[in-house]
């Protein structure tokens, strides 16, 4: 059963499991540690606590994996920046301790899948790095040789057995996993309710201000006070300016193909290409099986009609996997980009040393997320971590200059946006359950018009920075495009770190139709 979530799309997680749903929070409480954030970071950070007797809280905006980890893939694999990426820019050294934190965040998703005996269909495969155009085959080889010199039991393979189709060479990485990420968030949830934490939903933090000592979070009717806090709401909303310099939030897409049961060998594929593509099967509703194909990632904020990606996916799939029957499920996703490809996992740069960020995913959140609750829970206990530099969120960016350099110039020309004029002249030429943002003098008014015709106006400026929101046509939002915010058609926070919901706005008469001419708009769907 589907519970809140963060965008209008469906993904299969949301389709066949079930999360328990949590009262918000009341009053003041007290806790050893406060968590912001239930997806895989925070119920991590928060089972892993409990199981050194710390008292927890969690407290989650809407519920249970009604972030970002009921729209993720849930597979494990080798760093996005593949082992090549990371040894170039961060050494063999650092390359060898980054293959060995993701080899024990697989082990740990293991044990705790075992220990509390959570049926989420957990299960090792082997990954497939493929190219993506003949020329490649080198970049494999570097790939292969770099993830060997890491420690990776990696190997250079001629192709992917089972597919139906002539893959070319590729690495093969044995070992890897996936699972049904909701699935293993209800037995998360639940085994932190076992051990005496407490999980609140529809309690969105608003502000953390303490010392050293004490921090308190304040929710709207609510507080937590705690000794240390935990931020692992995706993108940290307690940061105004400077993680929001070191990482990029981009969208990224999945489709959802029905197949024959078994009919397909259960790996993970990945191509070189730019955007690129992945492959993985889950199990489907009626005892068939489903094809999971993602990528075409592109810039929040910067695609107003992504529906394209969706088929671009679907027709890559249909080309490599002709058994493939009906498109089933199609949703998106967001990934926060770091300038150098690690996360940022550890204590707040800007903050008292007793508050922690895990952020960062770099589109391996299973993996990232595990990482950072293991590195926070060790940082909580005053337990040394040999990963606590690598993934030190205050490390300089200088393993990712270009990119830095190149994400800034990117948000500097959005600024620029609010001396050009509108997407439409007129409210009339936005279609029912489309958006667009229209020019209204010296200010920038986003408009949706919802199924029925009515029209709900927002100003377009985001309340973290002020850059100028567009219209998210695949999950019915406005998104930020400097920084990766996103709101609902009313204006509220969907993805930080925008701290307050898009003001509402009163259209200037003329603009706002008299109910008799919405309803006749309406009906001719314009
Ligand atoms: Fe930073 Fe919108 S997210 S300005």
């Amino acid at each position: 059963m589907r519970g809140a979530t963060n965008g209008s799309s469906t993904s299969l997680w949301m389709d066949t499991a079930t999360v328990p749903v949590f009262p918000p929070l009341a009053g003041s409480q007290e806790a050893e540690v406060c968590v912001i954030g239930a997806g895989i970071a925070g119920l991590t950070t928060a089972y892993l606590l409990a199981l050194q007797d710390k008292d927890v809280v969690v407290i989650d905006a809407l519920g249970v994996g009604a972030g970002e980890t009921g729209r993720t893939t849930a597979h494990f694999f080798p760093p996005d920046e593949w082992y090549h990426g990371i040894e170039r820019r961060f050494g063999r050294v650092q390359a060898k301790l980054v293959a060995g934190s993701y080899a024990r965040a697989l082990q740990m998703v293991e044990s705790i899948v075992r220990r509390e005996g959570i049926a989420c269909e957990f299960e090792h495969l082997d990954g497939y790095l493929v190219a993506q155009h003949d020329d490649d085959q080198p970049a494999l080889e570097r790939e292969c040789d770099a993830a060997v010199r890491a420690g990776v039991p990696a190997e250079l393979v001629s192709g992917v057995p089972g597919l139906g189709y002539d893959t070319g060479p590729a690495v093969r990485y044995p070992g890897q996993a996936q699972l049904h990420p909701l699935k293993y968030l209800d037995g998360l949830a639940r085994a932190i309710i076992r051990r005496g934490g407490r999980i609140h939903g529809a309690s969105h933090a608003r502000r953390i201000r303490g010392d050293h000592r004490r921090q308190v979070v304040t929710l709207d009717h609510a507080e937590v006070r705690a000794q240390h806090v935990v931020v692992a709401t995706h993108t940290p909303f307690n940061d105004r300016v400077v993680m929001h310099t070191k990482q990029a939030g981009y969208r990224s897409y999945v489709v959802g193909l029905r197949v024959p049961h078994r009919a397909l060998p259960h790996l993970l594929l990945w191509d070189l290409g730019d955007p690129y593509h992945y492959v993985r099967l889950a199990s489907g509703i009626d005892g068939d099986e489903v094809l999971l194909v993602g990528g075409a990632d592109h810039k929040t904020g910067q695609d107003e009609h992504p529906g394209h990606h969706y088929d671009e996916l679907e027709r890559w799939a249909r080309e490599r996997f002709p058994l493939a029957r009906e498109l089933a499920w199609r949703w998106s996703g967001e990934v926060m980009e770091p300038n150098d490809g690690l996360a940022f996992l550890g204590r707040n740069p800007m903050d008292d040393d007793n508050v922690y960020l895990i952020t960062g995913d770099s589109g391996n959140g299973m993996t990232h997320c595990t990482i950072g609750a293991m590195l926070v829970t060790d940082l909580v206990m005053e337990r040394p971590n040999p990963w606590s530099a690598l993934y030190d969120p205050a490390r300089k960016p200088v393993h990712g200059l270009g990119e830095f350099a190149s994400a800034q110039a990117n948000v500097a020309a959005r600024y620029g946006e609010w001396l050009s004029g509108g997407e439409v002249e007129s409210v009339q030429a936005i279609a029912p359950g489309e958006g667009a943002v229209l020019r209204e003098g010296l200010r920038r008014v986003a408009v949706y018009r919802d199924p029925e015709g009515a029209l709900h106006a927002l100003s377009a400026r985001c309340t973290h920075l002020g850059c100028a929101v567009h219209w998210n046509g695949a999950e019915q939002s406005w998104d930020c495009p400097c920084h990766a915010s996103r709101f609902d058609t009313e204006g509220n926070v969907l993805h930080g770190p925008a701290p307050t919901p898009l003001a509402k706005i009163v259209l200037a008469p003329g603009d706002a139709p008299p109910p008799r001419d919405r309803r006749s708009r309406a009906r001719r769907g314009v």
